[in-house]
Order: C-alpha cells, then structure tokens, then sequence
C-alpha cells in the first residue's frame, strides 16, 4: 500500500528541468540478461539523488549508460539537453564519474594524474583549482606520491579528486563508501554537501542504507534492472518513522472490543499477540491513552515492546522477491 502511494507520487511532475532525463532506457549484455528494462528517470539540478539495490540490480550499468560508456539500445539519455550519443562531448564535459572498480595510473604522481584529468576534458590548466581539490580530500601532502604506493582509501580519493578536476556539473559515485575508513566517508559526506550548495548535482550508489539517509534528497531503489520506486528522502522516513508497539496478553482474544476501536490495533489470529501502529512524532499521549483503554476494558498484558521501521528496512522488504 505504501508502496504503490510512493511510486505514484515519484511520477508525479516535478518543477524544474532535469539536468539528467533518462527516458525508456534498457540495455541486455546478452540474448535473456535484461540489465535494464526501460528505465524512466528525472534527475533535478542540484539534487543528491541516492540509488539503492542489491548486487546486479543495474546500478552501475545504468550510470555507465547516463556517462556513455555502456552502449544502449532502445531509450534515450540527456544531460543538460546534450542526448549522450548525438551530443556525446558536450554531455560527456559535464559529468564526473567515481567508476566502483579504481583504475589508476599507479606510476603517476596524485597531482600529475588529477592535472591530467582536467586536460582531457579540454579545460586550460588550473593549478589552484587542482590544489583546492586535493586539499578538500586531504590529499595534498600526497600531491608528489605515486599513485601505486597509496593505500586503498587513498586511492580512491585520487579518483573523486579526477572526477573533479574538470569542474563537472553532474557528478557519479559509484559505491564511494567500499573500503573506505569512517573518516573519509565524513569526509566525503561534507565534500557533497559542499558541492550540492555550489549547484554541482550528484548521483550516488550505495549498500550503506546510513549514507542514503544522511546525504540523498531523493533515493530510487532498483531491482533486475527495474526502478521499483523513487521518493524524496524526507517522505520516505516519514513514512518509515512508524513505530509498532507489540502486546503480549494475559487471556488471548482474537476480536478487539469496540470500546478499542479508537485506536489502530490488530490482534493475531490466536489473539494472544495484539500490535498497535503509530507516529512517533503525532499526539504525545496516544500511546498512555492506549494503555488506560486496555485497562478500562480490562485487558491485561504479559509482556510489551515497541520497534521502529528504517530505511533499512523498507529497502529490504522492497527488494525481496
Ligand atoms: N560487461 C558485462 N557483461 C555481461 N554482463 C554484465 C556486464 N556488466 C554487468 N553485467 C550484468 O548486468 C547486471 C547488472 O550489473 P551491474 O553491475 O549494473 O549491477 P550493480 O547494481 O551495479 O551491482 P553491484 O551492487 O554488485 O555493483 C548483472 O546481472 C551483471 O551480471
Ligand atoms: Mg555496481
């Protein structure tokens, strides 16, 4: 039921012009291996937009399909107006990309391979803009080290540093969080919040539900290369945000008294368990008047708990089959 609200919503139009317009994208790799099946998605200027799914839902394969690196079939892709095959320069200039698997040049030095990256996009040589980056990613006592003697995390900071040496307008991670210390991923949360308030969008995969939740404004969950669902952040925990209180009774009884009807309750089918769904942040006393209801209609409980829903989840019961 939740479910369905939301996808409805996710269709409904939005203000802006989409920096990014995915419009029925699909891509197989092989006769049978559908890795996209016709994709429809806006992405807005200026959004921290989070794509969420298991392994081998399409997530990489769809960035690659926006960055014009996987070849596509049917569907058509923009950014910034530029369709990515007819105007594959133009759009291609405007995105920066953090690839899931780190491909560097290990005998390059951190600032050779970041200064580089900005030549091959066209762009004049910027020193400065070169050293704000790498300080930004606390790699600027790193600048002279070749790239092969740094350590995992290290490296994939040089590749968010290249993403960013050409000044994108879009920029792509791919699982930035994978082997990547706590601070870092601080790090990394501060520099995205910094680029989004510099108008730079950005789109970001990961398996840390947590870093949905901090950072994405909206978050899309993709399953056997179908969007299954596309909210703003804040809407989904709200509706996330539901708390359960579980009742165990004394003397079972399946059919709860009118006198209750008030109040959202449920009884298992032996009546031995009751469940009673609320909001949080609703009426401070709907749970006080709750119990003195039970007690008025002397229903006495064993045993009681509460448990709140997460974006975790949501995320997991979606993606079930
Ligand atoms: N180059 C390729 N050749 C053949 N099949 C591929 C290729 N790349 C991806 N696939 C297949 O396409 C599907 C989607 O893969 P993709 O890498 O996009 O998933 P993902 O959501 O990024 O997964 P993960 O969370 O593991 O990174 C998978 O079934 C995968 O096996
Ligand atoms: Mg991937």
């Amino acid at each position: 039921m939740i479910v369905l609200a939301m996808t409805i919503a996710a269709n409904s139009p939005r203000r802006m012009t989409p920096i990014i317009s995915v419009h029925d994208l699909s891509k197989s790799y092989g006769p049978g291996t559908k890795a996209l099946d016709r994709i429809n998605l806006d992405i807005q200027p200026g959004e921290i937009f989070a794509l969420l799914g298991p392994n081998g839902a399409g997530k990489t394969t769809l960035i690659g399909a926006i960055c014009g690196l996987v070849r596509i079939e049917p569907g058509h892709v923009k950014v910034a107006g530029f369709d990515i095959v007819a105007d594959y320069r133009a759009a291609r200039k405007l995105i920066g990309l953090v690839p899931q698997e780190l491909t560097t040049d290990a005998f390059e030095t951190v600032w050779a391979t970041v200064s580089f990256s900005r030549g091959l996009f066209g762009k004049s040589a910027s020193p400065a803009h070169v050293e704000k980056v790498l300080k930004a990613l606390s790699l600027w006592d790193k600048k002279d080290a070749r790239i092969r003697t740094l350590s995992g995390g290290m490296k994939r900071r040089v590749m968010i540093a290249k993403a960013l040496a050409h000044e994108p307008r879009v920029l792509f991670l791919d699982e930035p969080s994978a082997g990547v210390d706590v601070a870092l991923r601080k790090d990394m949360w501060a520099m995205v919040h910094r680029l989004r308030t510099q108008g730079v969008t950005i789109v970001l995969t990961t398996h840390y539900i947590e870093e949905a939740q901090e950072m994405a404004d909206r978050v899309g969950v993709i399953r056997h290369g179908e969007i299954i669902l596309v909210e703003e952040k804040n809407t989904l925990m709200r509706e996330l945000g539901k708390k359960k209180l579980t009742m165990q009774l004394h003397d079972p009884l399946a059919t709860i008294p009118a006198g209750l009807a008030a109040h959202n309750l449920s009884a298992s089918a032996d009546g031995t368990e009751w469940t009673y769904v609320y909001e949080p942040h609703g009426s401070q006393d709907a749970v006080s008047h709750l119990l003195d209801d039970l007690h008025g209609q002397g229903i006495r409980l064993k045993d009681l708990h509460t448990t709140q829903s997460s974006l975790e989840d949501i995320f997991v019961s979606l993606v079930k089959e």
